[in-house]
């Protein structure tokens, strides 16, 4: 198994500090790290996908200390297949709490069950961005709330400039 190369992959609408800090941790861990962007069917999204991009890749050149070794890419389909395609047999995971761990936990047995050769890994989130969620801030910043706790300089802009754009 090549154990050099790992994949992150959410919806990550918006990027947040919590998400920073698994991608942080995990480059640090792995030699390559894709951040991959997919779409959640149940979720509608805030973000197109290329907004989802461009914010996580802004965010991360200006905070993440081994930022070269991180791409991020969107993806569509089955998260798995995307990983044969990069030839990735690793997914990372953050855990905030013990409510993720059932959404979590289905997450990555069906992974599991659709290809066995694939490994899921958690890792824990720190204990300050356990209450930080996408919906959370979304829902702070349309209340014209501070975020800058929870997000970055660049995703506050964006936020702000969304929700002024439907006023
Ligand atoms: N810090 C802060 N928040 C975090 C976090 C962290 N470390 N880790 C997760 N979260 C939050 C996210 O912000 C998000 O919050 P929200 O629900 O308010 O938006 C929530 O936890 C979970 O989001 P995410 O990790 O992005 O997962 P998701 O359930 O939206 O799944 C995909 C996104 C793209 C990974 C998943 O749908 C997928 O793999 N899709 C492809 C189809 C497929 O292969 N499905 C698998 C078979 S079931």
């Amino acid at each position: 198994m090549d154990v050099r190369k790992a994949i992150y992959a959410g919806s990550f609408d918006p990027v947040t500090y919590g998400h920073l800090d698994i991608i942080d941790r995990s480059s640090k861990i792995f030699d390559e790290l894709i951040v991959a962007v997919g779409d959640n069917p149940r979720k509608n999204y805030l973000f197109s996908r290329e907004e989802r991009v461009k914010l996580l890749r802004d965010s991360i050149s200006s905070r993440i200390e081994s930022a070269e070794k991180v791409k991020v890419e969107p993806f569509t389909g089955l998260l798995v297949d995307y990983a044969k395609e990069r030839g990735v047999k690793i997914l990372v995971r953050g855990l905030r709490a013990v409510t993720d761990f059932e959404q979590e936990f289905q997450m990555a047995l069906a992974n599991m069950d659709l290809a066995p050769e694939i490994e899921t890994i958690f890792m824990l989130t720190r204990p300050r961005s356990m209450p930080i969620s996408s919906s959370f801030i979304k829902e702070i910043a349309e209340n014209d709330g501070d975020v800058s706790r929870y997000t970055t300089p660049m995703v506050q802009s964006a936020l702000k400039s969304k929700y002024e754009s439907y006023k």
